[in-house]
């Protein structure tokens, strides 16, 4: 048995969880803690195996520690759904995230930077988070889903109180749950104006999919009702923004701590792509992702049962020092050849290259207009919660 302990929860680990999973990894590979009923994987290896065995590892009874149980099955959301349900919608929905649509989207990510990062050129102090990164992702998934310009204030807003976090209930609250209601309803009737007036609307993700057909339970070709098209549009922006807001806060800390590994970014900016690939590895934003155990499995020697919840610790993935040597230096120049900070298999996020799009051109944007900052003693502030970690708060002094 062991002594060490971990629990996603643990406001104090999860200021500097590091340490503790550099434990996890040498000592408790295939970690319990019977306190909230889980197992942990740390290994990269083991992260990698069990990403790719989704006949074992299922995703069927939801990944977020606090949401997971028996009960969960038959959610709408492909991030829920294990083979063949998912492959079908997958490949559905990829047809709308095609190269060419995202890359339709590179300038309008470096309008909504430039706007921000201009509108703040005379303040000596801001929060990079709040001022800029919490208000990229969601501006830029609102334009891809097809969410008309003057409405896309509102539902920024709207979706920002999704994330509320309750200091006794964290993520399972009212303030969150009427937010989500407000976006499901606004949703559905956009869904609704795209069919009615479907010329009132361009290209967008959300014509796409009306248009696009799956083969149905009874082998027959049918459309996308509206509650899997409004539960596509939703997951997207769960999983697509406060990842990247949290991607954006990190670069902004872990980059005002390397000033030397700054001022190269700055003076050749085409070393950005990797820079981004190495902070996703080093500070991972959805760094724990949950299993539930569908039969018997042994990893690492240690027998799990059907029926447990394993927790892929993907952030401590991106710090084994078996893939990574010298894994807890940041290196912009690092040669990455892989990383699970996406995470891995089937279920590879569908956004990783626009959420790669919006750190390059975010970061490049801020490093035209801002060479150099340092963060504001006692202006960091993180967000507590049991699966994507970072900031909600870092105030940066620019002059
Ligand atoms: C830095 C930013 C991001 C990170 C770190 C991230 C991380 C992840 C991870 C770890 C998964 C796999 C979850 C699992 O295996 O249970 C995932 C899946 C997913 N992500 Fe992302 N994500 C990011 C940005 C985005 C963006 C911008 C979008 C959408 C525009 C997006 C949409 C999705 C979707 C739809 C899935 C589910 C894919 C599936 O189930 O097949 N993500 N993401």
């Amino acid at each position: 048995m062991t002594d060490i302990y971990w629990d996603p929860y643990d406001t104090v680990i999860d200021t500097d969880p590091y340490p503790i999973w550099k434990r996890l990894r040498e000592e408790a590979p295939v970690y319990r803690n019977d306190k909230f009923d889980f197992w942990a994987l740390s290994r990269f290896d083991d992260i990698e195996k069990a990403s790719k065995d989704t006949a074992t590892f299922s995703s069927t009874h939801g990944t977020v520690l606090e949401m997971m149980g028996p009960g969960m099955i038959g959610s709408n959301q492909m991030i829920f759904m294990d083979p063949p349900e998912h492959t079908m919608y997958r490949s559905l929905v990829s047809r709308a995230f095609t190269p060419r649509r995202m890359a339709l989207l590179d300038d309008y990510v470096r309008d909504v930077c430039a706007e921000l990062l201009d509108g703040l050129a005379d303040r000596d102090e801001f929060d990079y988070v709040q001022d800029f990164a919490a208000q990229v992702p969601s501006m830029v998934i609102s334009r891809l889903v097809g969410v008309p310009e003057k409405e896309r204030e509102e539902q920024r807003v709207n979706i920002d109180t999704m994330f509320h976090i309750d200091p006794e209930q964290g993520m399972v609250n009212d303030i969150a749950f009427m937010a989500r209601i407000r976006v499901h309803e606004y949703l559905m009737d956009l869904v609704q104006r795209h069919k009615n007036n479907p010329d009132d609307f361009g290209d967008d993700m959300i014509k796409v999919l009306i248009n696009a057909e799956i083969t149905g339970d009874d082998g027959e070709l049918r459309s996308l009702d509206d509650d899997e098209l409004v539960q596509f549009t939703l997951l997207l922006y769960v999983a697509g923004t406060e990842t990247v807001m949290r991607l954006l806060g990190n670069a902004a800390v872990v980059l005002a701590a390397n000033p030397e590994q700054r001022a190269e970014l700055v003076a050749d900016p085409s070393l950005i792509p990797n820079a981004i690939e190495e902070l996703l590895r080093f500070e991972a934003p959805s760094p724990v992702n949950g299993r539930w155990v569908l039969k018997d499995v042994e990893v690492q020697g240690t027998k799990i049962p059907a029926g447990s919840k394993v927790l892929l610790l993907t952030g401590s993935a991106g710090r084994d020092n078996d893939v990574f040597p010298d894994a807890d230096r940041f290196d912009i120049h690092r040669d990455i050849k892989k990383h699970v900070t996406f995470g891995y298999g089937i279920h590879f996020c569908l956004g990783a290259s626009l959420a790669r799009t919006e750190g390059r051109i975010a970061l490049e944007e801020t490093l035209k207009r801002f060479p150099e900052w340092s963060v504001v003693p006692g202006k960091t502030h993180r967000q507590h919660t049991s699966t994507v970690r970072g900031y909600s708060e870092v105030g940066i002094s620019v002059r």
